[in-house]
């Protein structure tokens, strides 16, 4: 089975794979956060992509090609907003990183770097997100043995002990 291993930094410099996993919006059309540096790294080709896939629901993802990153492909997932967590947050969190990892699998992605994703603009609480990602991203590396490795870009000290505490 896939491992998943923590780092901590930028995952649009330091992401060492061949598929990055953007915390995207609905519209897929950019914003803020890691969405914002990974277009901005990416280049406008990017975008111009983007256009064309129609938006993405919560909960699933959509790939593209990755512009000028380093990767073969960016994996475009929609998270949730957090509304306390009545309102199956769970479930589509856990759903984007399963989707992220099924299309890694079916473009040949061997090695995945993905952020915390809704744990930023979108407030979900990063020890509950964390352990969300872990046990989803598990399920998922399980069941697409070709995705050897789950990378987590964890952006400050927070963010890397909670996916630490949920890893253990
Ligand atoms: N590398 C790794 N992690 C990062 C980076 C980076 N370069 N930049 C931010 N993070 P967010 P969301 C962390 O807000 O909550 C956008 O406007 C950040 O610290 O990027 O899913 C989209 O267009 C946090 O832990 O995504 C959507 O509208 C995590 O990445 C909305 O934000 C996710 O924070 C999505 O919100």
């Amino acid at each position: 089975m896939g491992r998943i291993t923590l780092h901590r930094g930028d995952i649009t410099t330091e992401a060492e794979a061949d598929a990055i996993v953007n915390a995207a919006n609905s519209s897929l059309l950019g914003g803020g956060g890691v969405d914002g540096a990974i277009h901005r790294a990416a280049g406008p080709a990017l975008l111009q992509e983007c256009r064309r896939l129609g938006g993405c629901a919560t909960g699933d993802a959509k790939i593209t090609g990755a512009g000028n990153l380093p990767v073969k492909h960016v994996i475009h997932a929609v998270g949730p907003v957090w509304h306390g967590g009545g309102a199956g947050e769970p479930e589509a969190l856990a759903s984007c990183y399963a989707r992220a990892i099924e299309l890694a699998a079916e473009h040949g992605d061997a090695r995945v770097a993905l952020p915390a994703i809704s744990t930023g603009v979108y407030g979900y609480p990063l020890d509950l997100a964390a352990s969300v990602a872990i046990d989803a991203t598990r399920k998922a590396l399980d069941a697409h043995p070709e995705v050897e490795e789950a990378r987590f870009w964890l952006f400050g000290e927070p963010a890397y002990a909670a996916f630490e505490a949920a890893l253990s």
